[in-house]
């Protein structure tokens, strides 16, 4: 069996085209590989393929080839996404025959998807942001000002919250004893679960204190499970940052106690109520590239490098938000981030057509997050691989 592919031509094939089907497939084994032809089609007949042997082959092409045939021959295969990996070879037939499940739907059925969220007893009532919030810089504590703000109000939350590093932020400790911290910390995220519209996201970026033994991203996943949220998922965002130490004092290259590096923080998703966000199509804002690349839940993105500038010991970097916000919301969404610091999230959202809420204990942090919102021009495609 193989998988098919048929390309077709405007015009009949020349003897160029045939010499370089003929080539082509001198080149491959049948087993893996094999081309029909006939008038204006060619039908490629997929097993498996080394692409990287097809692409040198197109490099040093021999004479009489027609180097189009090639590379529409190297473009549809590279077209078909589904594969299976054996050595250097892509595998297209019968690539997971080995891991199929039978019966997966009653099996799935059986297991209970995200059992622990289901019997919540979350509204799905909508109701607006009042204006005096939406599109606002506000200064405050967190859990005060989102105690009035109506549940359901808002469509998807993305936050880094204080980490507990003993930074130097403008207004709050950051160097509490672990269970105060937790305690805080959650009390804001219960309010932000309230505001958060049925089929609303939260979006947490988490970079824990290894060095502590403190896994925050578990603690804060837990607590979020606990609260009847669906876990949708985790993004790991790769900074390829190797700052850090290597081992506990007098343990270099011994069992005793090596230390583990590293280099990337997590982003935990969670959903309110259902996964499914009802949106208009319109209010799409990512591009089928982006979508392709961005599912793949490994993020490689350099850390904020203006930090000076801003005055803020913990950015995130703007394309962590646009990221976020183009796979996770629609245009017109409402996007709050309690933690705000010196406005990322706010800039980001407004620079993508999305309505904003960003809070901050402090309010030096508020007044360069506003003047980031002021500064902004419409400005689309940020990033240089857009
Ligand atoms: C990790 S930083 C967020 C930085 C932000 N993502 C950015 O790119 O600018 C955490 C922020 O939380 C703020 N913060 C700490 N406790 C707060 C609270 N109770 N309410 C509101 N903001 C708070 C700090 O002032 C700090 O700016």
């Amino acid at each position: 069996m193989y998988k098919e592919i048929s390309i077709n031509y405007k015009n009949n094939l020349n003897h160029q085209d045939i010499s370089t089907i003929k080539q082509f497939n001198n080149s491959f084994d049948e087993n893996e590989v094999k081309i029909d032809y006939i008038d204006n089609k060619i039908k490629i007949m997929l097993k498996e393929i080394d692409i990287n042997k097809l692409k040198n082959i197109i490099k040093e092409p021999s004479n009489n080839t027609n180097k189009d045939i090639y590379d529409d021959i190297l473009k549809s295969i590279e077209g078909v996404k589904s594969y299976g990996l054996k050595g250097n070879k892509r595998k297209y037939v019968d690539y997971n025959k080995e891991r199929k499940v039978t019966n997966r739907k009653e099996k799935e059925l059986k297991r209970n998807q995200y059992y622990y969220a289901k019997d919540n007893q979350f509204s799905k009532t909508i109701n607006s942001l009042p204006e005096k919030y939406t599109n606002k810089i506000i200064v405050g504590d967190s859990k005060q000002i989102l105690s009035n703000i109506p549940d359901n109000s808002i469509d998807i939350i993305f936050t880094s919250p204080p980490y507990n590093f003993g930074l130097d932020y403008a207004n709050n400790q950051d160097d509490e004893h672990w269970e105060d911290y937790f305690e805080k910390l959650f009390s804001i995220f219960k309010e932000c679960i309230r505001v958060l519209k049925y089929g609303g996201r939260i979006i947490v970026n988490v970079q824990p204190l290894f060095s502590d033994y403190v896994p925050s991203h578990h603690l804060i996943s837990n607590f979020f499970i606990k609260e009847k949220l669906i876990w949708k998922g985790e993004i790991l965002w790769e900074k390829n940052n190797y700052n850090c130490k290597y081992t506990a004092w007098g343990s270099w290259k011994s069992p005793s106690n090596p230390y583990l590096k590293y280099t990337w923080e997590f982003i935990e998703v969670f959903c309110k109520g259902e996964m499914k966000k009802v949106g208009n199509k319109d209010d799409i804002s990512i591009s089928a590239d982006e979508f392709k690349k961005w599912v793949v839940a490994k993020w490689s993105i350099a850390p904020e490098r203006n930090m000076k500038k801003y005055d803020h010991p913990a950015m995130f970097p703007e394309e962590l938000v646009d990221r976020v916000l183009k796979l996770f919301s629609y245009e017109g969404d409402i996007v709050l981030d309690p933690f705000n610091g010196v406005g990322t999230t706010t800039a980001v959202a407004k620079k993508l057509n999305r309505n904003y809420m960003g809070i901050d204990i402090s309010s030096e942090y508020c007044k360069i997050a506003q003047e980031r919102i002021k500064n902004i021009k419409g400005e689309v495609g940020l990033f240089a691989d857009e």
